[in-house]
C-alpha cells in the first residue's frame, strides 16, 4: 500500500483538484478551517510557490491526486500541514505521506497545529512522533474561537522507520 503513495512537487494543475478537495465540509469542520473561494484559493497557492521557503507536496496515490503536503513560515514557526480529499481517507494515506515528508525535509523543531477535535490528525502527528508542546485558540470556521494543539516534532523524535 504505501508503496503505492508517493509525493512530488505541486503543479499547477493538480490545483483544481485540490481547490475542491478543501471545499468539502466534512473536512473544514475537521480540520475546523474556512474553505476559500476559489480566486482566493488560487491566489494563496500563487504565493505559496513563489515563496522561496515554502515545500509544497502534491500526494499521490494510485496516480491520482489525493491531497497535499506542505512546509511553511509563520512568524518564525516551521510549519507542517496537510490535506486530503475524503476519498482517501482512512486508508493510512496521511500517515504514510507525514513519514515520508519527514524523511525528506529534515527542518526540525518542525510544529503543527492541529483543533483538538481533529482525532484523526491528532493520531497521524503521534505515530510520526509529535507531541503535544502547547495549546492555543484560533479563529477558524465563521471566526468562531477554538482550541487547538501546538504539536512538535523534535530532532530526536523522528524513526524514519515508522
Ligand atoms: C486528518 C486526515 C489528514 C487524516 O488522513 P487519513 O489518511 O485518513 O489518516 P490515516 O488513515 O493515515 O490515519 C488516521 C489515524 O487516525 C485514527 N482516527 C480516525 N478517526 C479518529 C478519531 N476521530 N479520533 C482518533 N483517531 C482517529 C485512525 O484509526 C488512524 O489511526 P491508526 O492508523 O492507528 O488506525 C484527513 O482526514 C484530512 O485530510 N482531513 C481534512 C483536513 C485536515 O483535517 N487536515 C489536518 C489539519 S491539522
Amino acid at each position: 500500500m504505501t508503496n503505492e503513495i508517493s509525493l512530488r512537487e505541486v503543479r499547477t494543475e493538480d490545483l483544481p483538484v485540490l481547490f475542491e478537495q478543501q471545499l468539502d465540509p466534512e473536512a473544514t469542520r475537521m480540520a475546523a478551517f474556512p474553505p476559500r473561494a476559489r480566486e482566493e484559493f488560487m491566489a494563496h497557492w500563487a504565493k505559496a510557490i513563489a515563496e522561496e521557503t515554502t515545500i509544497l507536496k502534491t500526494i499521490v496515490f494510485r496516480e491520482k491526486v489525493a491531497g497535499n503536503i506542505v512546509y511553511w513560515e509563520w512568524s518564525g514557526e516551521r510549519r507542517v500541514g496537510y490535506w486530503l480529499g475524503k476519498d482517501y481517507w482512512g486508508k493510512g494515506i496521511a500517515s504514510a505521506a507525514l513519514a515520508r515528508f519527514l524523511g525528506q525535509v529534515k527542518i526540525r523543531p518542525l510544529y503543527a497545529r492541529v483543533a483538538k477535535k481533529n482525532g484523526a490528525s491528532i493520531r497521524v502527528l503521534r505515530k510520526c512522533s509529535f507531541r503535544i508542546s502547547s495549546e492555543d485558540t484560533f479563529y477558524g470556521l465563521d471566526s468562531k474561537p477554538g482550541s487547538e494543539f501546538i504539536m512538535i516534532l523534535e530532532a530526536q523524535g523522528l524513526d524514519e522507520n515508522k
